[in-house]
């Protein structure tokens, strides 16, 4: 039902977006809601990010503790939603915040071929094409082991109202049962957006437990509120 608000929402207000005819026609949708409202104004494209992903032999040498938990995440640097041009991914920072405080590995899903622009509006214009397309972007290099695993932290940020395609890539390569996975977000204003539903429908014979949503702003500006908000969640998942 929620799903299906939202997706109402996103067709209007991208009616609404496409009758003004502006450059932010492409911008998603449902970045237009209250935090949007609150925000100031979109941030000026950069003319070169300047900033480089993660290699895939940087992620390759994720540290490996021995934990059985594992943080599993997507992110971009370069230019973000109202933050400007970042050197560390929103969902990163939450990422690393969850590792610190559980002990988990850490692992960063990169793309093999990286085809997605630094800048904001290009990259929105990218991904809603892959979106369109049912893309399934491939992954560089390898997994991690996920056996040595029985609870795995997924994140990544809403992208189009849903995981970025290259999620769904992970999940229909990556049978996982009888685990314990726990999804989060980072975002400008949609929330979990349906993340927890839709690792349940990929992962039937696993445990989704309740999820975290952080917007993307706070990952950036405001780490404290991020670190109560994770301990919190934690501490209310038992940890
Ligand atoms: C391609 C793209 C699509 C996005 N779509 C949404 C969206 O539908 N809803 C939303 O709240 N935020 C959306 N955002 C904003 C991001 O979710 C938010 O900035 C996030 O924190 C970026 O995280 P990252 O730095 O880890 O990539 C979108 C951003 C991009 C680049």
């Amino acid at each position: 039902m929620k799903k299906t608000i939202s997706v109402l929402l996103v067709a209007v207000l991208l009616f609404s977006l496409a009758a003004c005819g502006s450059a932010s026609q492409t911008q998603p949708a449902s970045q237009q809601t209250q935090e949007s409202v609150a925000e100031t104004a979109h941030p000026e494209p950069a003319a070169d990010a300047g900033t480089e992903q993660q290699t895939a032999a940087d992620a390759e040498a994720s540290e490996k503790s021995g934990s059985n938990i594992l943080v599993l995440y997507f992110s971009r640097t370069g230019e973000q939603y109202n933050v400007g041009v970042i050197e560390k991914g929103n969902t990163a920072i939450v990422a690393e915040m969850i590792g610190e405080a559980t002990g988990a590995d850490l692992y960063e899903i990169l793309p093999a071929d990286d085809h997605y622009p630094m800048t904001y509006k290009e990259l929105t214009d990218v991904a809603l094409q892959e979106q369109r397309d049912g893309a399934r972007p491939a992954y560089a290099g390898e997994l991690p082991a996920f056996e040595s695993y029985d609870t795995i932290f997924i994140g990544a940020p809403v992208w189009w109202g849903d995981w970025p395609m290259i999620l769904y890539t992970v999940f229909e390569s990556t049978p996982l049962s009888g685990k314990t996975l726990i999804p989060f977000s980072t975002h400008a204003g949609s929330g979990l957006s349906g993340f927890d539903r839709s690792l349940a429908a990929a992962y039937p014979d696993c445990t989704v437990a309740k999820g975290l949503a952080i917007a993307g702003t706070d990952a950036q500006n405001n780490p404290d509120k991020v670190q109560t908000s994770v301990a919190n969640w934690l501490s209310e998942l038992g940890f």
